[in-house]
């Protein structure tokens, strides 16, 4: 009997030893532990031994169900240990690794530097109105004083969409159609995409200007230079150099443009201002009488200035840019330093 508990104890532990998954086990505790198992199968031959035998048999089959179960529930305990730092192991989050960096849009240079010139000339009274890119020849042209076979055409080349429309070659148009909705006094700022075939480090076939218009009963040529020095003061600073250089066009009379100085060669000539110190941000003039008949304004009654600024030129100079091409670009290298 003794041999037998004995043999059944070594069966047992061996089958532990070998056993794969919980199931295993948990059917290796009832085959040998439960009610109707093996131990207790041999326990029932208890009664078949000498009396005096029987209380040291019980004992070891104590001990022997013990170590049996205590097997078990240490193998349990192991493997149950083992498959959670497996678990663990298998999700890690290593928290000392950097995270994703989420990139960030930021506005467009041209963008960015268009809010700046409205919010200057805004401090002024100015107010922001827009016009259609795609322009008939009249607004384009025609009411601003250039008629069909007028030299001046010549000084904007033009790309035409058919007959009598064109895309804008200027904001100019903008002041047209305001004075024919509108009497004086007016103040008005108008930003928008112009076109021209033309393309080198300073000209590109599309850029933007932002056109300014102010009539009122006498307005004079010292109020326009009040107002763009003003401008110009707060966009480039008190101490960059800048003139005011006589100029024609056919809708203002007189008329100036004014350039600043190249930051890319401090004046001394480069390629960027074509060898010249300067660069060219805008054209300006007292309203010419000729516009003022295409709108019934009356030039005996009012008078006033108008100006158009180059966008891409301002921000050429205001951020040192030595192509104005790579406005265009659409390099994110370029367009993240802004
Ligand atoms: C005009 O377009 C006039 N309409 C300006 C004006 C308005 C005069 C109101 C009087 C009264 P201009 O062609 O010079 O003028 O252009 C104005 C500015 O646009 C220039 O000073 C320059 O800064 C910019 N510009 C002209 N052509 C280009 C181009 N191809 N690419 C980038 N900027 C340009
Ligand atoms: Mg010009």
């Amino acid at each position: 009997m003794k041999e037998a508990l004995e043999n059944l104890e070594r069966e047992a532990l061996s089958e532990i030893g070998k056993a794969a998954d919980k199931d295993e086990f948990l059917a290796i505790r009832t085959r040998y532990l439960g009610r109707k198992g093996l131990l207790t199968g041999l326990l029932r031959k208890l009664k078949e031994v000498p009396p005096d035998e029987r209380p040291l048999l019980g004992e070891l089959s104590n001990r022997i169900k013990e170590r049996i179960a205590g097997a078990i529930d240490a193998a349990l305990e192991e493997r149950e240990a083992r498959s959670r730092t497996e678990r663990l192991r298998q999700d890690a989050l290593d928290v000392t690794l950097p995270g994703r960096t989420v990139q960030f849009g930021t506005l467009h240079p041209v963008t960015q530097t268009t809010a700046e010139i409205c919010s200057i000339f805004a401090k002024l009274g100015f107010s922001a109105v827009e016009g259609p890119e795609v322009e008939l020849d009249y607004y384009n042209f025609e009411a601003l004083n250039i008629p069909k076979d007028h030299p001046a055409r010549d000084m904007q080349d033009t790309f035409y969409i058919a007959g009598d429309t064109v895309l804008r070659t200027h904001t100019s148009p903008v002041q047209v159609r305001t004075m024919e909705q509108q009497r004086p006094p007016v103040r008005i700022l108008s930003p928008g995409k112009v076109y021209r075939p033309d393309s080198d480090v300073s000209h590109t076939p599309m850029f933007h200007q932002v056109e300014g218009l102010m009539v009122d009963r006498d307005v004079t040529f010292a109020d326009l230079k009040g107002v763009l020095q003003y401008f110009l003061h707060y966009m480039f600073g008190a101490d960059r150099p800048l003139r005011f250089r006589p100029s024609f066009f056919p809708f203002t009379e007189p008329s100036a443009e004014v350039d600043i100085q190249c930051v890319m060669c401090g004046g001394r000539g480069c390629r960027v201002c074509g060898h010249s110190g300067w660069i060219e941000i805008l054209g300006c003039g007292m309203v010419d009488p000729a516009v003022y008949s295409n709108v019934q304004y009356d030039p005996e009654e009012f008078s006033g200035f108008a100006f158009g600024l180059g966008v891409e030129r301002i921000a050429m100079l205001t951020l040192g840019i030595s192509d104005i091409r790579l406005f265009f670009e659409n390099d994110r290298r370029f367009l993240a330093q802004f």
